[in-house]
């Protein structure tokens, strides 16, 4: 099955055909993301209004230009799938138009996607590991994106329960804000990153929210603060800000690695799944990976340009939804808040 995977729901266009026909990566035909960030910039965040126009803008290009790749006409199409939720509801109710649109008029069945569980499936759409094979469920994900910070246990494909999250700041959030006051522009996570690349680490040390007590939310906040009064009272240098950086994301890493190795313990799974833009951190890689080895057990990520928002990982996850035979009713119906546990299971074959 052949399914156009359409992402609108914030500040990046992605479009992507993924054929179930073919095993892991390979059946990515061809994706596209058209990113928005030098447009919202100026204002230091996103704009939803500029966001929308500009999907209108981007879409139907895009298409266009994802089917070209893939060598395909719309009439090679066996399926549409779109980010239905949780998002920006003008972005949202593009690519949910334009997706109901085509849908209707080439008469294939739609699925509206939830945008988390299209991150938490990315992992699933790569090549399987020569020795382990392809994650399975039960797992546990952590989904670190600009919006969200979740830690959820994954009995099965669609059956999702939330195990902790953040109490206020997003992890991707708290990067994005912590390079903001440090005077890196929008959206400053990647650039904190690289930046702490460069960083002395143990100039400065910053605390590990919420490890010193047991659950699994987290509170990143008071680490945005610590990192703001140790920029304010330094010097503000180059060489500090770098420093700075790199105790940032020491926290930041270890407090997700505590999580997560606590969050496999009380789910009693090996296999930890990382996605979300976060999921693109260099360091956090390394570092979930050689916890979950040390366990006898392994953390799978997307590659890092499958982990930031793009349309192939809702052409993967709807296709899925699509060959249980999910179909969404025909209205274009968004849902801008979408708790990930209403989502019904997805039944291989069931179609
Ligand atoms: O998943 P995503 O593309 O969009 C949302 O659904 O939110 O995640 C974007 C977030 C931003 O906050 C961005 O700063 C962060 O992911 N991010 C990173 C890195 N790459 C993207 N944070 C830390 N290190 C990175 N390498
Ligand atoms: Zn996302």
């Amino acid at each position: 099955m052949r399914v156009l995977g359409i992402e609108t729901s914030c500040d990046e266009t992605g479009v992507a055909v993924y054929d179930t026909g073919r095993a892991g990566a390979d059946g990515l035909l061809a994706h596209a993301v058209y990113s928005q960030i030098a447009l919202h910039a100026e204002y230091g965040g996103v704009v939803p209004e500029l966001a929308s126009r500009d999907h209108v803008r981007k879409l139907l290009p895009l298409i266009r230009q994802t089917l070209g790749e893939a060598g395909l006409g719309v009439d090679d199409l066996d399926g549409v799938a779109y980010t239905a939720g949780p998002g920006l509801v003008g972005a949202l109710l593009v690519g949910a138009g334009v997706a109901r649109s085509l849908a209707w008029a080439l008469d294939l069945p739609a699925v509206g996607v939830h945008h988390m569980e299209g991150h938490l499936l990315a992992p699933l759409m790569e090549d399987a590991d020569p020795v382990h094979g392809r994650p399975e469920p039960p797992f546990v994900a952590l989904l670190v994106s600009g919006g969200h910070t979740q830690l959820v246990a994954v009995d099965a494909i669609g059956s999702y329960r939330l195990l902790g999250e953040t109490l206020d700041d997003a992890a991707g959030e708290a990067f994005d804000k912590t390079a903001k006051l440090m005077g890196l522009p929008y959206p400053g996570g990647p650039q904190l990153a690289a930046l702490a690349e460069a960083g002395t680490p143990g100039r400065f040390g910053f605390p590990r929210p919420m490890t010193n007590r047991p659950g699994l939310d987290f509170s990143f906040s008071g680490l945005k603060t610590q990192v703001m009064l140790a920029w304010r009272d330094s010097d503000q240098s180059d060489a500090t800000r770098a420093d700075i950086a790199r105790a940032f994301e020491d926290a930041m890493v270890d407090t997700l690695a505590i999580k997560c190795e606590r969050a496999l313990d009380e789910a009693g799974c090996d296999t930890l799944v990382v996605a979300g833009g976060v999921g693109a951190n260099r360091r956090l890689r390394a570092r979930l990976q050689a916890m979950a080895a040390r366990r006898g057990g392994r953390a799978c990520f997307p590659r890092p340009a499958l982990c930031t928002d793009n349309g192939a990982m809702i052409a993967f996850a709807g296709a899925l939804r699509l060959e249980s035979g999910e179909r969404s009713p025909d209205a274009v119906h968004v849902t801008p808040r979408w708790d990930m546990a209403t989502l019904p299971e997805v039944r291989p074959g069931a179609a």
